[in-house]
């Protein structure tokens, strides 16, 4: 477990990056690469452990995957293709490798297990555990298949109409996954709506899937074709120097090919309604791919906001960064209706709420959320990221606003899902 110790003297962020693949949508390129028959290409893949975890456990389930840098060249042979794994699959720190995954192995007729880290075993996982046992597959974990170690027997499955009841695209993709390979339709009606790049990616290789609001069917049974997949930037990596750019004096950052679809957008609005003088260059809106464009962030004013309701899916992993955010903006900001953040890589209601304070900013727990006042220049101290890498980015960020020393604790997690971190970050402070 490695220590960084973090002290800017310059107080200024200046430069453009370009940001490293979307990890969402690098994870189910794999995925969709491996069920669907003939080759697929992905560019702009993110080098990330947790993507690399999915390359692994689909490696071993018998597909054939190059990786040359950012370059992936998947040898597809369909759902059928897939073989029964002889060692357990180990998901590393990802819950969306484990959660798709496992959609995916509940239409096939052998046995796979799946392990994770420490962080993993503390996940729940009925929430895809029972839709997919209603399915038909056999399935059991720890605490009635609730916690890893999981065993699956997947097999012949019925499609069926299910109503998770958070909105998770963890749990819709998993069902959807399952619903391709299931006997007749499969339906998700969600809460809210979450991110939709597995509806996205359905239609670009070749497959249908209906969608009307909240509502997402597919039909069991359809054979999906290798296609090529370009990767966005990810706006949850962005996010960190976004929030950077705007709380650090004298700053203005571009990044470069960030995803903009408008399930995950939702950093955008809350930064714009608290103030953020920021502009947005789209490149890309072609409604069955990705969109793509530039951001650009100047350092501002900002107030305070409540954020809470159908915004809180599409900002759900910004949150920790949004705190940060808040206790640079003036006023009180409330943050509600976000209990999924308890079941994260950490409870990052916790997590954000206790590395913070350690910092001297002014921020409490409340059951779903937290409340931040505005806290001016942070103090120095020892933080931990507590193996959560959006955790890790956040003090990081946090570091800047401090004149003494921070020294981060387990940066290493940090790699999980922005190798590059501490590279685009000394990149843009010797732009100034
Ligand atoms: C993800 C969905 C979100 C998100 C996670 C990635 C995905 O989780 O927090 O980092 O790729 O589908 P939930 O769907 O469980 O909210």
């Amino acid at each position: 477990m490695g220590t960084q110790a973090l002290k800017y003297n310059q107080n200024s962020l200046n430069g453009e990056i370009v940001v490293p693949g979307d990890k969402s949508i690098s994870h189910r390129s794999v995925m969709f690469g491996a069920i669907a028959e003939g080759q697929t290409t992905v560019t702009g893949f993110l080098l990330g452990e947790d993507c690399l975890s999915t390359v692994s456990c689909f490696r071993q389930l018998g597909i054939e995957i190059e990786l040359d840098k950012d370059k992936l060249l998947i040898h597809g042979k369909g759902f059928k293709g897939l073989k029964e794994p002889n060692e357990v699959l180990n998901v590393g720190n990802s819950g969306t490798t484990i959660r798709l995954l496992m959609g995916i192995l509940a239409g096939r007729p052998f046995h796979s297990t799946l392990i994770g880290d420490e962080s993993i075993g503390k996940r729940p996982m009925t929430r895809v555990t029972n839709p997919l046992s209603q399915m038909g597959a056999r399935i059991d974990g720890r605490q009635n298949g609730e916690y890893t170690p999981l065993s699956i027997r997947g097999g012949e499955t019925k499609g069926i109409t299910y109503h998770p009841p958070v909105a998770s695209a963890q749990v819709k993709s998993s069902i959807l996954l399952a619903g391709l390979q299931a006997e007749g339709t499969t339906t998700v009606i969600e809460p809210e709506k979450s991110r939709d790049h597995t509806e996205r990616m359905i239609r670009q290789f070749g497959g249908k899937v209906e969608e009307d609001g909240l509502r997402v069917s597919v039909i069991g049974g359809q054979t999906l074709k290798g296609t090529t997949i370009h990767v966005p930037g990810d706006i949850s990596s962005a996010a960190f120097f976004l929030v950077a750019g705007a709380i650090v004096p004298n700053s203005c950052i571009t990044l470069k090919n960030v995803g903009l679809n408008p399930t995950r957008t939702g950093i955008i609005d809350v930064m714009q309604e608290m103030g953020a003088d920021l502009t947005i260059d789209v490149k890309s809106e072609d409604p069955n791919v990705e969109p793509v464009g530039d951001i650009t962030i100047k350092t501002s004013n900002l107030k305070g906001t409540t954020i809470g309701g159908d915004i809180i899916p599409r900002l759900i992993d910004e949150i920790p960064i949004i705190a940060l955010l808040a206790t640079q903006a003036q006023g009180e900001t409330v943050i509600q209706d976000a209990h999924e953040l308890k079941v994260k890589e950490t409870n990052r209601i916790d997590t954000v709420v206790n590395e913070l304070s350690k910092l001297g900013a002014k921020i409490s727990a409340t059951e779903d959320g937290m409340i931040i006042q505005s806290s001016g220049t942070l103090s120095g101290g020892t933080v931990s990221s507590h193996g959560d890498h959006r955790i890790g980015m956040m003090l990081a960020i946090a570091a800047l606003l401090s004149d003494q020393e921070v020294f981060l604790e387990d940066k290493e997690a940090i790699s999980v899902s922005y190798p590059q971190f501490f590279e685009h970050l000394n990149q843009l402070l010797i732009n100034e």
